[in-house]
C-alpha cells in the first residue's frame, strides 16, 4: 500500500514513521525541506502527566476547561490516555528532554495547567529538538522524501482521495496513492502578525475544503499574548510567565487580574484579549517583566529567547519587555475522527490542519505537539481502513456554510487584493476581537477579491488562493457563531487591534 504524507512537522513525521514501521511504502511530500514548519519553532514544549500529584484525569479536565466546553471528551481522553507512549517514543527516538541532576523530567508551567507537566528540551527549543530527532529518523529509512513541493490540490475519483497534485519548479505533478495523509499545518498567515513561519497557509485546509471535506470550528483562532513588540514576530514563550513573569501595565501594575482570578497564568484568549484593550488604552505595547527569575536562569532556562531578545536592544534580566498578541494556532481544520480519518475515503489529517476535537475553542497549551504526535501515530495504525469517517459532528459545531452571502453587501474599501491587505483585513476585523460589523465588513471584501482572483501559476498564486478561501470560510464561520465562547469573542464595541511595531 502506498501512502503519501503531505507536510513534514510532527503529525506528519510521526505518521510517516509508524506507517513505515508498519510495513507500508511511503513518501513525504513537504513543501520547504524536511522538517520546515511550525513545529521547529515550538517553544513550551509537550504536555505529559508525570508524578503522584498528577493524573491524566487532571489533564483531560484542564484540556476541556480550556476548550470552553466545545471539546470532543473522547479526542481529549485518546490524547491524555496515549500521550505517555508517545512522549515515551520521542524519548526513544532521541529527543534529549531537559532533565535534573538526578536524571529527572524538568517540568514546566503554562496556562490554564493545573500541574507543571511540560516536557521541554534546549529550554525554549523543544520543538527544534523534536524536529532534529524525527528528521534523523526519516532520513535513516527508506521512506521517499519530495522536498519544496507545494500541494495543489487533493485528486479525488469516484468519491474517494487517490492521489494528489503539485507544483514542483513550476510544473504540476500528480502522485497516486491508495491513501493520503494531511499534516500541512495551520494557517497564521492569515493574519498580519502571527508566529507561524512563513509558507503557513493553510494549503491542506484549502485543499481539503475543494474536494469536499468536511471542515469544522474555523472560527477557533488562538492569537498567543506575548509576542516581542519590536521587529518580526517572535514568540515569548508562556513558559516565561510560568515562571513568574508578569504583565505589567505602563504604571507597572499587573492587569491581568482585573479580568481574571489566575492573572497572568488566565486561559490565552483572556490575557490576550486583557493585553489588546490595555494596550490600546494606554497607547503603546504592554511589558512583559521577567527581572525577577534572574539573569542566569533566564539564560538557562529560555535560551533561544534570551538570545533574540538581546539582539533586538533588551536586557529583559533588567527590565521588562514590550509585548503584544499575534495569530498563533487554529483549532479548526478538516474534520476528523478519532483515527484521522476525514469525510473523504483515502483521506486522513493530523496534526494542527485537523480538526479532532481535542481542542474545542480554546488550546491548552502544550497540547498541540502531543495532539500532532498521538494522532500521527493512530491515523498511520487506521490506513489498514480508509473509509470515510463516520463520527458525527457535536451539535453545538456550526456547519460551514460558504454559500450563505446574506451579508455581503457588495463593497469593498480596501482597494485592490494584496496578501498584505488581506492579512490586514483578518487582523482589524477577524481578530482578537469581532463584531457582527467588523466580520461583514471583511466578509464584503474578501469577496469582491476572491471574484476578482485571477488563475494561479506560481506558489505564491496558489497560496493567495488558499488564503483568501480560508479568510472567507473563517469570517464566515466567525459570522455565524453569534455567541463568544474560546477564542471566538463577539464584542459589541469595535476596538482597535493593536498593531506590532516592526523594525
Ligand atoms: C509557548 O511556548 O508559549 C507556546 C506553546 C504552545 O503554543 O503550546
Amino acid at each position: 500500500m502506498n501512502t503519501l504524507v503531505v507536510g513534514s512537522g510532527i503529525a506528519g513525521l510521526t505518521a510517516a514513521l509508524h506507517a513505515h514501521e508498519a510495513g507500508r511504502a511511503v513518501t513525504i511530500v513537504t513543501k520547504a525541506a524536511l522538517g520546515d514548519g511550525c513545529t521547529g519553532f515550538a517553544q513550551g514544549g509537550v504536555a505529559g502527566v508525570y508524578g503522584p500529584q498528577d493524573s491524566a484525569a487532571q489533564h483531560a479536565s484542564d484540556t476541556l476547561i480550556a476548550g470552553a466546553g466545545l471539546s470532543d471528551a473522547a479526542a481529549v481522553d485518546v490524547l491524555v490516555a496515549e500521550g505517555a507512549m508517545r512522549i515515551a517514543e520521542l524519548i526513544a527516538r532521541g529527543v534529549a528532554f531537559d532533565r535534573s541532576a538526578d536524571g529527572e523530567l524538568l517540568l514546566g508551567r503554562e496556562a490554564a495547567h493545573s500541574h507543571a507537566r511540560i516536557v521541554h528540551a534546549g529550554g525554549d527549543a523543544t520543538g527544534a529538538a523534536i524536529s532534529r530527532a524525527l528528521v534523523a529518523a526519516v532520513r535513516r529509512t527508506s521512506i521517499e522524501v519530495v522536498e519544496d513541493a507545494f500541494l495543489i490540490d487533493l485528486i479525488v475519483r469516484d468519491g474517494a482521495v487517490r492521489g494528489i497534485r503539485l507544483l514542483i519548479d513550476g510544473s504540476t505533478a500528480d502522485l497516486a496513492a491508495d491513501a493520503v495523509i494531511l499534516a500541512t499545518g495551520g494557517a497564521g498567515h492569515l493574519y498580519a502578525h502571527t508566529t507561524n513561519p512563513a509558507g503557513t497557509t493553510g494549503d491542506g485546509i484549502a485543499a481539503a475544503l475543494r474536494a469536499g471535506a468536511e471542515v469544522a470550528d474555523l472560527e477557533f483562532v488562538q492569537f498567543h499574548p506575548t509576542i516581542l513588540a519590536a521587529g518580526p514576530a517572535f514568540l515569548i514563550s508562556e513558559a516565561v510567565r510560568g515562571e513568574g513573569a508578569t504583565l505589567i501595565d505602563d504604571a507597572g501594575r499587573r492587569f491581568t487580574f482585573d479580568v481574571h482570578p489566575d492573572g497572568e497564568l488566565a486561559p490565552r484568549d483572556v490575557v490576550s484579549r486583557a493585553i489588546a484593550r490595555q494596550a490600546t488604552a494606554q497607547g503603546s505595547p504592554v511589558r512583559l517583566d521577567a527581572t525577577t527569575i534572574g539573569a542566569s536562569a533566564l539564560a538557562q532556562r529560555f535560551p533561544t529567547i534570551d538570545r533574540v531578545t538581546r539582539e533586538r536592544g533588551f536586557d529583559w534580566a533588567r527590565e521588562p519587555i514590550p509585548v503584544t498578541p499575534a495569530a498563533h494556532y487554529l483549532m479548526g481544520g478538516v474534520v476528523t475522527d478519532l483515527d484521522g480519518r476525514t469525510s473523504l475515503p483515502g483521506l486522513f489529517a493530523v496534526g494542527e490542519v485537523a480538526r479532532t476535537g481535542v481542542h474545542g475553542a480554546n488550546r491548552l497549551a502544550s497540547n498541540s505537539l502531543l495532539e500532532g504526535a498521538v494522532f500521527g501515530a493512530r491515523a498511520a495504525a487506521a490506513l489498514g481502513s480508509p473509509r470515510a469517517s463516520d463520527r458525527p459532528l457535536p451539535a453545538e459545531t456550526i456547519p460551514l456554510n460558504l454559500a450563505n452571502t446574506a451579508s455581503f453587501r457588495d463593497g469593498n474599501e480596501r482597494g485592490p487584493f494584496s496578501r498584505v491587505a488581506l492579512q490586514q483585513v483578518m487582523w482589524d476585523e477577524v481578530g482578537l476581537l469581532r463584531t457582527d460589523d467588523s466580520l461583514a465588513d471583511a466578509l464584503d471584501t474578501i469577496r469582491a477579491w476572491r471574484a476578482g482572483a485571477t488563475a494561479a501559476h506560481t506558489v505564491a498564486d496558489h497560496e493567495d488562493v488558499n488564503l483568501l478561501l480560508l479568510a472567507d470560510a473563517t469570517a464566515s464561520a466567525a459570522l455565524a457563531r453569534t455567541e463568544s465562547v474560546g477564542a471566538h469573542y463577539r464584542s459589541a464595541d469595535r476596538i482597535e487591534a493593536p498593531q506590532l511595531e516592526t523594525v
